[in-house]
């Protein structure tokens, strides 16, 4: 049982991330998985990782929006034989963890000393090259890294010359914190030729849960995401970067399923994305459906391993809503009308 001093430490956590900067997913083939994100959705690849079976994709919104590793049994390690990822996790698709940045290493250090000071456990702490990062576990078992940059230029680690394995531990105790913020360039922009959609990043995803009160409260007494709307089972969570939302959590007495349900990559030119959409309908793009709102159009995608992905361009000016539950027998889709 929790006291009610520990729930008043636990409120005080708050690692205040400044957005979703990453989905990273277990996928059981990693060569589909690259084809899909990179040709289909549009998210330029920009590392390999053959060490840990990685690939990471990104169209300079950050060094990357979308990370992928491949299923496998056993422990996956990085560099001088750091446990990455441990022989209980990974074994089949789905999420491995959401990135969330925050503006320096110093508000990270500081986050992980409210934490510990909580009595919270943090499950990893790693040494990305690109970031020093920690690992929390949520209610429902998802991993959230809480990670802050340490380069001012990614690309110079993250590149397709450099396949070396890059993450070993970090001991944020003893770490000075760094010269940081390192604030993304704002004009790298890419553009994957070729590909049907060209989105600009990763913006938010949407979580299912049995838990839908204990979880919320994770992500507002821990992670320290802002609640933008909120109704019986259904909220919507941002950090002060995102100029929407970067989370929406559905409880599943809405009838959807328990874990990552989708992931949304926006695209910001509207004429471009009406182009693409006429383009993946005439060249049998496995389309699960489409909707077009006052505030926004989309396309769901289906990724290789069943995951949905959304591609949306949100009409100017238009803010997001929180979606109505529906029969989800009836429209299984209702969870991307925001
Ligand atoms: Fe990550």
């Amino acid at each position: 049982m929790t006291t009610i001093a520990a729930e008043r430490h636990i409120q005080a956590v708050a690692f205040k991330p400044m957005r979703l900067g990453h989905a990273n997913l277990f996928v059981a083939d990693l060569e589909r998985s690259i084809a899909f994100y990179s040709d289909v959705a549009g998210v330029e690849l920009v590392r390999r990782e053959p060490g840990i079976r990685g690939g990471f994709h990104s169209n300079g919104n950050t060094h990357h929006d979308i990370g992928l590793i491949e299923v496998a049994a056993g422990v996956r390690h990085g560099k001088s034989g750091f446990q990455q990822v441990s022989s209980r996790r990974g074994s089949q698709p789905g999420l491995n963890h959401f990135g969330w940045e925050m503006r320096s290493e110093a508000e990270l250090i500081a986050a992980l000393g409210r934490a510990t000071d909580a009595g919270l456990s943090i499950a990893n702490c790693s040494n990305h090259q690109i970031s020093h990062s920690a690992y929390m576990i949520d209610p429902d078992g998802n991993y959230h890294e809480f990670y802050a940059d340490i380069v001012e230029k990614w690309r110079s680690i993250f590149n397709l010359e450099r396949e070396d394995l890059v993450t070993e531990a970090w001991d944020w105790k003893r770490s000075a914190p760094g010269s940081g913020p390192n604030p993304n360039d704002p004009k790298d922009h890419r553009r994957v030729e070729g590909a049907l959609f060209h989105p600009r990043r990763i913006t938010h995803a949407t979580l299912g849960t049995k838990r839908f009160e204990e979880v919320k409260s994770f992500f507002v007494d821990v992670a320290g995401l802002s609640v933008v709307a909120a109704s019986d089972g259904i909220a919507m969570f941002r950090g002060p970067q995102s100029p929407t939302f970067d989370l929406l959590l559905v409880s599943t007495q809405h009838g959807v399923a328990q874990g990552l349900l989708g992931i949304s990559l926006e695209v910001e030119d509207e004429a471009d994305f009406a182009k693409s959409r006429k383009l993946a309908a005439e060249n049998g793009a496995q389309i699960l459906g489409t909707l077009d709102l006052p505030r926004k159009r989309n396309v769901l995608l289906s990724d290789p391993d069943g995951l949905a992905v959304e591609v949306y361009c949100r009409r100017s000016g238009a803010k997001p809503v929180l979606p109505k539950a529906v029969d989800s027998a009836r429209n299984q889709y209702w969870i991307f009308t925001a």
